[in-house]
């Protein structure tokens, strides 16, 4: 029986890697996220990452922005994660860094929060109150990205994106072996659901504004304005 997925020790260290080789157009996809964040406004500005993971996600806005000294809240519910992000983020100060889930945090009120890829790991029936705990941080006007793995609800389709993306997962270096146990490793853990759930989701709780920034097969970030 493989084991479960895990944000631990074992990924920490390596994390950067292993999701860029995974996720297609990872990188890029942070860039149009910090190059968006960029044109809002940016005094005073509090910014709400949550999973940072090893707070790449920081970094890259931090990188188009930091001039005007943000507040970031950063949040994982990963303690290895956390370290790792520590570690490296050092050369950025004004990160307070929050061990805590997102399904009972409370969140810090934040012009713009994010979660890049960890909404997913949350179970389906517990999303909307966490979505709805976002909403509820933003001022109005205030940008929420939200970057899933989603599926196509068109069988055909769905099993030309899996073929598609392992096809990149293979280019990028992984093995048969690789690819196959993390698969089995996530499930129970992370769930997709087809973009249009999230669209009426996010409707529903009142986002005015919910636009597709970037999409490249099952990987997509929507930029939602409350
Ligand atoms: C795929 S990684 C996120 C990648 C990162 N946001 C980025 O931009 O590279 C998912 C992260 O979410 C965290 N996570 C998973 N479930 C969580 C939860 N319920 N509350 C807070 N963090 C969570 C994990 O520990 C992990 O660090």
């Amino acid at each position: 029986m493989n084991s479960k997925w895990k944000f631990d020790l074992t990924i920490a260290p390596i994390f950067n890697d292993h999701i860029s080789r995974s996720v297609p157009y990872y990188i890029d996809m942070h860039d149009i996220i910090s190059d968006y964040i960029k044109l809002h406004p940016k005094e005073k500005i509090i910014i709400t990452d949550i999973g940072g993971a090893t707070g790449y996600c920081i970094r890259e806005i931090n990188a188009k922005i930091g001039f005007y000294h943000p507040t970031y809240y950063y949040i994982d519910s990963s303690e290895d994660m956390l370290i790792q992000a520590k570690r490296e983020c050092c050369g950025i100060d004004n990160i307070h860094y929050i061990f805590g889930d997102l399904i009972d945090i409370e969140l810090p009120h934040s012009d713009i929060v994010l979660a890049v890829f960890t909404l997913q790991f949350i179970p389906i029936p517990l999303r909307k109150h966490c979505l709805e705990k976002i909403y509820s941080a933003l001022p109005p006007g205030g940008l929420f990205f939200l970057s899933e793995k989603v599926c196509s609800p068109y069988k055909d389709i769905e099993s030309n994106f899996i073929k598609l993306h392992y096809d990149i997962k293979t280019k990028n270096g992984f093995t048969d072996e690789e690819i196959i146990r993390k698969k089995e490793s996530l499930i129970d853990v992370m769930w997709t659901l087809p973009p249009d759930k999230y669209i009426s989701e996010l409707s529903s709780i009142g986002f005015s504004k919910i636009e597709i920034l970037f999409k490249c097969l099952n990987f997509l970030c929507f930029l939602c304005v409350k």
